[in-house]
């Protein structure tokens, strides 16, 4: 056995209190953590015994058993969590004495700052026996038994933002009230309460206010701030403001910035810019979270937090994340014969003999990389993403496990598996900007990312942290603005995919910086503008339907399934130039809307219990887990729809040696063994009435084996060959569509073919530009009614219903206003 001894001495060098538990493996690292990520307990400690199962402390870069890599963990906690005046060393210990006693200590954590250290109200305070206690019995334990954490763990048990915000709907706006004058800030906080607003997020990119410098804090700032907005009924959620580190940390610790492509570092001078797994970076991020927490754990007025913000981007391309690659394959692969052989590294006699060879897909020539190798990139930066959002959160349960913990999603974006991201967090968030698209009267990708949203928290309601409140644009405007009714049709379409929460980005239009473009509700003359009226009309009608919303979930019984294995797969060789894995879920999911069906998204490991119909568009990526899970719902009585180049490849991103769709050929009852990429040529699919519909991309050329052909090609060598069939299976059917077609009629047909009938007794399609979806409470429905275009439109509903905002019943016809919308309950 191997000890570690952990002294953290005082800057006088002064042991103030003795501690000497020995803890093992995995706890160790726990306990390292533990005790060390708090300035107070380091401060007050000696020196703690740290156990660890082996003899000798690895070098990172050899090779190293599975019990070196349990050290090289513990030593990478410790060195991670380390207060910046500490450094730890790694050191071999003495040899056993063969009497089985541990060796004597060595001092593994030491001051390096010998200059004053900040002097923390903290640091004056002792380790008291409750705390000891509470270290003994184990971070985990700790984290696992918060009760924020046991509600996430229970899918029965789903987050309710209305209580959580003292029983009312959540409404606000981000606010930075570091860029105003204190003397603006009554005047504020009462225009957001005349607006219906009781909510604000605040601070998440003020470190540099909070921490001026190292370890200095100052909250008195934000403690105003809170209680101006506070005296008016409003409440925040505090961002931890590491997505903007500090000019000094940047200058105290430059490796601290992420390293593109190419070897070089980002400079300092945006945001979002740092290396994940940078020792000094993590400490500092335990240093501003444990500060923050400790000082607003108690605080009324602070409900929750917002871990950093869109985290994601940029993966890092230094030494240290190549490094922690190498660790990431060797836990997955454990041999490297069998990396090599999940990813056929024969090719170009790529073949690895030592971890240390393992690159990271950086700029090769030709960009050319090893496709398994860059699958597997994907995933370790998505897992380090989550790891370091776990890292706050772990903190934050800790400290102050009763406010709640988010974080700022950014809807279609697909550098991290969200599913996965979500789910430390009680609820999600999320920034919808859908001003990003020309045609406002096109919904479906704003509405698509609030159901994916959704879905990546196991179809919980959620929250839309960053609302769009004005034009965007960063150097130069981006798109045309929005008629004043948008921003509130915006607010309700989110409102009925599942949204509990509607908070504006941003409350005033900057004056400074970046952003002087992108619009606030505010422009900067704070004029109660049009934009104001319709946010504070939006307001007051929120504080109506609230008691009604409260509850109330979303139901579809259609849904998609993202793969995020095919997403990275795609992007890391695309197929052709035209292929876009969003684009096949937005039209699948365009169609469904148009026919009146709410939609859910479902991720490879979500529950398919209670689909009637799922479509998996392009499934790429299939391992044996997720074909059997498909079967199993045919075989149960689902309809599954697959579209080309689906199966192609196993969990490796290896193409399979099967016919394929590979192993979904028994289920699709097809064979393909002819394919025709997208070409100059003109190609159609011809349906059994004899409407022919032009396809695009790719052509996959279906055999049966066991389907039904339901449309066959127009052109070419393989004119009449089955294009779309349909194979019965168990109890269900599988319908596998062989290409995209190039007109959204074809997709409204295949949508009626395969759910003729919704839960909304509607006719036809809805008008373009309409929207219908409902959320469900008790069985009934609250169904809303959108129109996003600038003329009135008519919807058959069916029957009459209740107009729940005006009182009225509307007739079946429901005539809609431009621009307006109907919120409708059963009479
Ligand atoms: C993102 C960020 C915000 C802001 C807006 C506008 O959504 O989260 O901080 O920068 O974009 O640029």
């Amino acid at each position: 056995m191997a000890v570690i001894n952990l002294r953290a001495l005082q800057a006088d060098h002064r042991p103030r209190l003795a501690l000497s538990d020995e803890v093992h493996g995995l706890d160790a690292v726990a306990r390292a953590q533990d005790t060390v990520v708090s300035g107070r307990r380091a401060a007050a400690l000696d020196a703690a015994r740290i156990v660890l199962p082996l003899g000798r402390m690895p070098e990172t870069s050899r090779s190293e058993s599975g019990a070196d890599r349990a050290e090289t963990g513990c030593y990478l906690a410790l060195r991670d969590a380390a207060p910046p005046q500490f450094r730890v060393d790694r050191r071999l210990p003495r040899p056993n004495n063969g009497r089985g006693k541990s060796p004597k200590s060595a001092s593994l954590c030491r001051p390096v700052n010998q200059g004053r250290v900040v002097n923390r109200p903290e640091e004056s305070e002792m380790i008291n026996p409750k705390v000891k206690c509470l270290i003994a019995a184990g971070w985990f334990a700790l984290v696992a038994c918060s009760p924020a954490y046991a509600q996430e763990r229970t899918p029965a048990k789903r987050f309710n933002l209305v209580e959580w915000n003292g029983g009312k709907f959540v409404y606000g706006a981000d606010y930075y009230p570091e860029h105003w004058d204190e003397s603006q800030w009554a005047k504020d906080a009462e225009m957001m309460q005349a607006a219906g607003m009781n909510f604000v997020r605040l601070a998440e990119f003020a470190w540099v206010k909070m921490e001026p410098a190292e370890g200095k804090f100052d909250f008195a700032w934000l403690d105003r701030a809170l209680k101006v907005l506070n005296a008016h009924g409003i409440k925040a959620v505090l961002g931890t403001p590491t997505a903007s580190p500090p000019a000094w940390l940047y200058a105290k610790y430059p490796d601290i910035a992420a390293m593109d492509e190419n070897g070089v570092h980002y400079r300092y001078g945006s945001r979002g810019n740092f290396c994940l797994h940078n020792p000094s970076f993590n400490a500092a991020t335990r240093r501003i979270v444990t500060a923050m927490a400790e000082h607003y754990k108690n605080h009324p007025g602070v409900i929750g937090w917002q871990i950093d913000n869109e985290l994601g981007d940029p993966a890092c391309y230094d030494a240290v994340c190549r490094a922690a690659f190498q660790r990431w394959c060797r836990s997955k692969y454990k041999s490297l014969d069998a990396l090599n052989k999940a990813w056929g590294t024969i090719f170009w006699g790529h073949t690895y003999l030592a971890w240390s060879e393992i690159p990271l897909p950086w700029n090769t020539l030709g960009k050319a990389h090893n496709p398994s190798l860059a699958l597997d990139h994907r995933r370790f930066h998505s897992e380090a993403t989550r790891d370091y959002l776990k890292l706050q959160v772990d903190i934050l349960r800790r400290i102050s496990p009763k406010q709640a913990i988010t974080h700022n999603l950014m809807g279609m974006y697909d550098g991290v598996d969200y599913s996965r991201l979500a789910e430390p967090l009680d609820f999600i968030a999320w920034d919808n900007y859908p001003m990003f698209g020309e045609n406002y009267a096109n919904y479906f990708g704003p509405g698509l990312a609030h159901d994916l949203m959704r879905g990546a928290k196991n179809n919980q309601n959620f929250m839309v942290m960053e609302e769009q409140g004005g034009l965007p644009g960063w150097s130069e405007f981006w798109g045309r603005q929005a008629a004043p009714g948008l921003y509130r049709a915006w607010a309700y379409q989110a409102i009925a995919h599942g949204a509990d929460g509607i908070c504006y980005f941003r409350w005033r239009t900057s004056r400074y910086g970046t952003e002087q473009y992108w619009q606030g509700i505010l422009d900067q003359d704070s004029y109660p503008n049009a934009r104001y009226q319709i946010v504070a009309q939006t307001g007051k009608e929120l504080g109506r339907l609230t008691d009604l919303l409260k509850g109330s979930t979303v139901a579809s019984k259609v849904a998609l399934l993202v793969s995020p294995d095919s997403r990275w797969a795609f992007h890391i060789q695309p197929l052709v130039k035209d292929f876009d894995y969003n684009r096949q879920l937005s039209l699948y999911y365009g169609a469904f809307r148009r026919a009146g069906h709410n939609v859910d998204v479902l991720f490879p490991q979500s529950d398919f219990a209670g689909y009637k119909l799922i479509v998996a568009p392009s499934l790429f990526v299939v391992d044996t887990k997720l074909a059997g899970k498909l079967t199993n719902f045919v075989k149960d009585g689902g309809t599954l729809v697959l579209t080309y180049r689906s199966g192609v490849k196993d969990e490796n991103n290896v193409v399979t040696n099967r016919t394929l769709p590979g192993p979904l050929a028994e289920l699709t009852g097809i064979v393909i063994h002819d394919f025709d990429p997208q070409t100059d040529q003109k190609q159609e699919v011809e349906d059994p009435q004899g409407d022919r519909y032009p396809a695009k991309v790719w052509f996959d050329i279906l055999d049966p084996t066991f389907a039904e052909t339901l449309a066959t090609y127009g052109n070419s060598y393989y004119a009449g060959k089955a294009a779309v069939t349909r194979n019965h299976f168990g109890g269900g059917s599988v319908i596998y569509v062989g290409t995209e077609f190039a007109s959204e009629d074809a997709y409204s047909k295949l949508a009626r073919y395969l759910a003729p009938r919704t839960d909304m007794r509607l006719d036809s399609d809805l008008p373009e530009g309409v929207e219908l979806a409902w959320r469900e409470k008790g069985g009934k429905k609250i169904v809303f009614l959108i129109n996003y275009t600038e003329k009135s439109q008519t919807v058959s509903l069916g029957e009459s219903m209740q107009n729940a905002l005006t009182g009225n019943v509307e007739p079946a016809q429901v005539e809609l206003p431009a621009f307006d919308v109907k919120v409708l309950t059963a009479k």
